[in-house]
């Protein structure tokens, strides 16, 4: 999974190239590599390992120009993470490609064309597909007939683009899964795999649909479909803003985007409730003829996302509506028995997730009543897939591992579960209740914020821990698999999390003095359970770190560090007590020393299965 950019310009374009990985390295950051036509008609490239700044330190001191090029950022997955692996693939000097995505049946080409006299220089399954469009050329092909001639051999998930030292001023560009944009100007075109990458040169653009190939010269572009008849491809203005987020005064993105909390979720609540109701439109101008039909909900995500989905399931039986939660990778290959009036939402930060697209594309084909998105960002695929959109409005978010675009996105599940309460015999008065503590979580959450120097110090102890258990019950179990989650994801160190009442049944034989157990324990109707299961902890010499109510009577003693979270309603608790989990994941990380924004092997957005 990866981030592709591609232009044809009438001046240089390496400084597009550039600007366009900085804003798809959400996608991967494994390595990076450029190619252009340089003046002389020959191929130039440049590959680095690692981030995007290691490509511009590179080309800082041997530039290269071109008015056409490609450019690639990696996320491995097949060949490992080196220089020979890294995009863009190049066939005998003359041709070379750039592609997000899988090719499945990469070793049997890879075979044959060994067999035709092709070497290879990578391990990648992409190095096939660019040895495979040669060939096509070979045998008298076009390049636009040989990149359709090759996407009909190729088995899998992609999108491409390839340029020939022969032909400057013309790149090709073919969709089979992954999304790929045309953005086009009055004199040049553009390719990526988002939108972000091309606003530093239009607004203006395309989105190719599955099957389509895109012969690109200059400013016109010729778009072919699956069955290879002309099409053309409604051309959007988009209307994000074109500026990339800045970091401020913080130290890392995910710091600020932690402290971006309150007002990420004032925003999101901007123009969703009036007075003591929620505005049903606030999901989109279908909400009310959809959810009259919804007898049940489906969610699907994964990630943090997925945690999201597993805190709503608990509003939605609340109020009395049957709501099932699957992670997209396991729903998709899943047979499942359908079941009428379902309502299928999908939750995603980024829109883009391949897993969240396919299963949502076997959902509808199970038949729904209804999609509902709940994304933040608003061009994007799952957007343009989806009947309802509910948009949480946080603003770009850069560090990998989500912070406040859960925080909404659980703010816009409770709103969703407000609005299907009233179908299922809950009064007014239910609503106005909890639309009143909603209104107060911009101000618990500044609350929460305010334990950043108490829980810095209680990371101290984490930062030489290998394992660490994290536990909640109810609401509060997802909450804490999502505190473990952000743990693994930032500081390496192996966290699970359990319900606290599945302890006895296997992981209390992991107990001892030097495994750290951190809880959340909000004062609800479960808090007395908890604390007989923190008990089983002590009594096997485990450390207790917990996050409690006041008045939920858990104090500091010797083995216990107690921190007080400000009391909240139960409606709106699963939110705050996220903050101080996610608080001591990056403080963890902090006193590590790990690339907290970055994290190893990881990537923001996932758009390969
Ligand atoms: C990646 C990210 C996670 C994210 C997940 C789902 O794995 O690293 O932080 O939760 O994808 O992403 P989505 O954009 O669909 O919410």
């Amino acid at each position: 999974m990866c981030g592709i950019v591609g232009a044809v310009r009438e001046s240089d374009t390496s400084g597009f190239l550039l600007e366009g990985l900085r804003r798809l390295e959400y996608r991967g950051y494994d390595s990076a590599g450029v190619v252009v036509i340089n003046q002389s008609g020959r191929l130039e490239r440049a590959r680095t390992v690692g981030k995007v700044k290691e490509l511009e330190r590179a080309l800082t001191q041997t530039p290269l120009a071109g008015t056409t090029g490609l450019a690639h950022t990696r996320w491995a997955t097949h060949g490992g993470v080196s220089e020979t692996n890294a995009h863009p693939h190049i066939c005998n000097g003359t041709l070379a490609l750039v592609c997000n995505g899988i090719v499945e049946n990469h070793e049997a080409l890879r075979h044959s064309q060994q067999e035709a006299g092709l070497a290879f220089t990578s391990q990648t399954d992409t190095e096939v597909v660019v040895h495979q469009v040669y060939l096509h050329l070979q045998n008298g092909l076009d390049l636009a007939d040989a990149v359709r001639a090759t996407m009909d051999e190729l088995a899998g998930s992609f999108a491409l683009a390839v340029v020939h030292a022969g032909e400057p001023g013309r790149l090709v560009a073919a969709r089979q899964g992954p999304p790929l944009l045309l953005g086009r100007a009055e004199k040049e075109s553009f390719v990526a795999s988002d939108i972000n990458a091309l606003l530093p040169a239009t607004r203006r653009y395309q989105v190719l649909e599955n099957g389509d190939v895109a012969d690109i010269r200059g400013a016109s572009c010729a778009i072919k479909d699956s069955g290879g008849s002309p099409v053309e491809r409604v051309i959007h203005t988009s209307t994000q803003s074109g500026a990339g987020a800045e970091l401020g005064e913080h130290r890392h993105f995910m710091q600020k985007e932690i402290h971006e909390q309150p007002r990420a979720v004032s925003d999101t609540l901007e123009d969703r409730l009036l007075g003591d109701r929620v505005l049903e439109d606030a999901f989109g101008s279908e909400a009310g003829r959809i959810f009259d039909a919804t007898r049940q909900v489906l969610i699907i995500a994964c990630g943090t996302s997925y945690h999201a989905g597993l805190v709503a399931r608990h509003w939605l039986e609340y109020v009395g509506v049957p709501c099932e939660v699957e992670v997209a990778s396991e729903y998709r290959y899943r047979r499942h028995a359908a079941r009428e009036g379902t309502l299928v939402v999908t939750i995603s930060q980024s829109g883009e997730t391949a897993d969240t697209l396919a299963a949502l594309e076997e959902a509808k084909r199970q038949g729904v009543v209804g999609a509902l998105v709940v994304c933040n960002v608003a061009e994007s695929s799952l957007v343009r897939e989806s009947d309802l959109v509910f948009m949480t409005h946080c603003g770009p978010e850069v560090g990998v591992a989500s912070t406040k675009t859960f925080v909404s996105a659980m703010t816009g599940l409770l709103l969703l579960a407000l609005v299907l309460s009233r179908r299922h015999g809950f009064d007014s008065g239910f609503e106005a209740h909890v639309v009143h503590q909603i209104r107060t979580l911009p101000g618990a959450l500044e609350a929460a914020l305010a334990m950043e120097d108490a829980i810095a110090e209680m990371a101290q102890v984490f930062s030489d821990k290998e394992h660490a258990l994290f536990l909640g019950r109810g609401a509060h179990f997802p909450i804490a698999m999502e505190g473990a989650l952000k743990l693994k994801e930032i500081s390496y160190i192996h966290a699970e999390a359990y319900p606290a009442g599945e302890l006895k049944h296997g992981p209390l034989a992991l107990v001892d003095e030097k495994m750290p157990v951190v809880a959340v324990a909000p004062n609800d109707l479960l808090i007395e359970k908890l604390k007989s299961n923190l008990e089983e902890v002590r009594a096997r010499r485990g450390r207790l770190y917990l996050f409690a109510d006041p008045a939920s009577g858990l104090e500091s003693r010797e083995d216990v560090t107690v921190l007080h979270v400000a009391p909240v309603d139960s409606a709106i608790a699963p939110i705050i007590y996220t903050v101080p989990l996610q608080l001591l994941s990056y403080h963890v990380a902090l006193i590590k020393g790990t690339d907290v924004d970055k994290p190893r092997n990881l990537a923001k957005s996932v758009t390969v299965e």
